[in-house]
């Protein structure tokens, strides 16, 4: 299978990536920080990039898939907490960050996929 997966560097992110490249599957893994264990693995292709940066993550994410024809399976995974607190606490700024990271840069591999390559699944 091709899998995209957001979210690789750590975490449930890094678990997925780990056993489907295990398993033999060609793994796509977007975060900002790279995994020195997923690396390793020849059958894994890493984009580095903020994921709130939208057109930058847009602009990534085609030069990344631009040589596949399909995708089985995007896992949006990539989300932040950032520590949860009083809304009158938390600043306009902290919320839009949390907004696009959790909520719209998941727009972009999703429409990326639909319009472009044809996709299995999306989880
Ligand atoms: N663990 C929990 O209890 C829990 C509870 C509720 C929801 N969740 C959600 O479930 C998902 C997985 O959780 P987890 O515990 O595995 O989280 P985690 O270990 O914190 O991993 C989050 C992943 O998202 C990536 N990420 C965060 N901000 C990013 C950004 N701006 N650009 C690109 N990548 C970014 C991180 O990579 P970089 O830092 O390298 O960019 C990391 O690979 C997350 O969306 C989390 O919010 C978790």
């Amino acid at each position: 299978m091709k899998i995209l997966i957001t979210g690789c560097s750590s975490g449930l992110g890094f678990g997925l990536a780990s056993h489907y490249l295990n398993q033999g599957h060609q793994v796509f893994g977007i975060s900002r920080k790279p995994n020195d264990e997923l690396s390793k693995h020849s059958s894994f292709r890493f984009l580095s990039v903020d994921i709130s940066n939208l057109e930058l993550l847009r602009k990534e994410i085609s030069k990344l898939l631009e040589s596949e024809e399909s995708l089985d399976l995007v896992v949006l995974n990539a989300g932040v907490i950032n520590g949860i607190k009083d809304l009158k606490d938390t600043s306009i700024d902290e919320i839009k960050h949390v907004m696009d990271v959790n909520v719209w840069a998941n727009k972009v591999p999703v429409s990326y996929t639909h319009l472009t390559l044809p996709t299995k699944r999306i989880v």
